[in-house]
């Protein structure tokens, strides 16, 4: 059957559509996802391709991270910016081996108390390596599931936030969690972008609110950054 549910449509371009060979991809090593997902926060991922290969050949697992000398974390972080996520992942790797044993806690609720591990991040590393139905929502899902909810409150105030979070739990699908959750990702990067998206090339196109409205870029409303 046509898939019919925002997550089925999401899954299932995905699948044929969305990217499947990235480094990150195709494992199940949290200490791999959480690198990646690291760098991803605010880079781009033509840029972070290389520094993802010379900081894994560097540190190749997380006891190898936390022994290294924070100089030497942040000489293999210099140009990729906003410094603090290098800082983060070094007292993050530090903690996995001092509180947790030397393994990453297997669910999104003790991953996001980590250093530099938000809600987000840690709920897109326990769906991609534990196949736990957690919710992300960072810049780019904001913007996708906001355009096709036609959720227009500002999320410059903290309650039309957590409505949004509510939102986004409730549309998971039952199976899936993997390609959904790089599915969303992949669509907000390429597909659902914040000036002029894609919509003819959009899984969501039918039920969009904020396409059939004709002015997607209004979303996400935010007031106050
Ligand atoms: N941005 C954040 N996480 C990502 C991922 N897993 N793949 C591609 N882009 C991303
Ligand atoms: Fe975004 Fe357009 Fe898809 Fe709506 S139809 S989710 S505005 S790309």
């Amino acid at each position: 059957a046509a898939p019919s549910t925002l997550a089925e449509r999401v899954i299932a371009w995905q699948r044929t559509h969305g990217r499947h060979a990235l480094p990150w991809q195709n494992t199940r090593d949290p200490y791999r996802v959480w690198l990646s997902e690291i760098m991803l926060q605010q880079t781009q991922v033509a840029t972070v391709l290389g520094y993802y290969e010379r900081f894994l050949a560097r540190f190749p697992d997380v006891a190898a991270l936390a022994a290294a000398p924070l100089d030497e974390v942040l000489a293999l972080w210099s140009g990729l910016g906003y410094y603090s996520r290098a800082r983060n992942l070094h007292r993050c790797a530090q903690a996995v081996m001092s509180e947790h044993g030397g393994r990453f806690p297997d669910n999104s609720a003790t991953l996001a108390t980590l250093p530099g591990i938000g809600k987000s991040t840690a709920a897109a590393i326990a769906a991609f390596c534990f196949g736990e139905r957690a919710a992300i929502l960072d810049g780019n899902v904001k913007r996708v599931l906001t355009r096709a909810l036609g959720f227009d409150r500002d999320l410059s105030q903290a309650s039309a936030e957590r409505e949004l979070w509510a939102k986004a739990q409730a549309l998971l699908p039952a199976a899936g969690i993997e390609a959904y959750t790089q599915g969303l990702m992949d669509l907000g990067a390429g597909v659902c972008t914040q000036r002029r998206p894609t919509c003819l090339l959009c899984p969501l196109q039918h039920g969009c609110v904020a396409h059939a409205q004709g002015d997607p870029a209004r979303y996400p409303v935010k007031t106050r950054r």
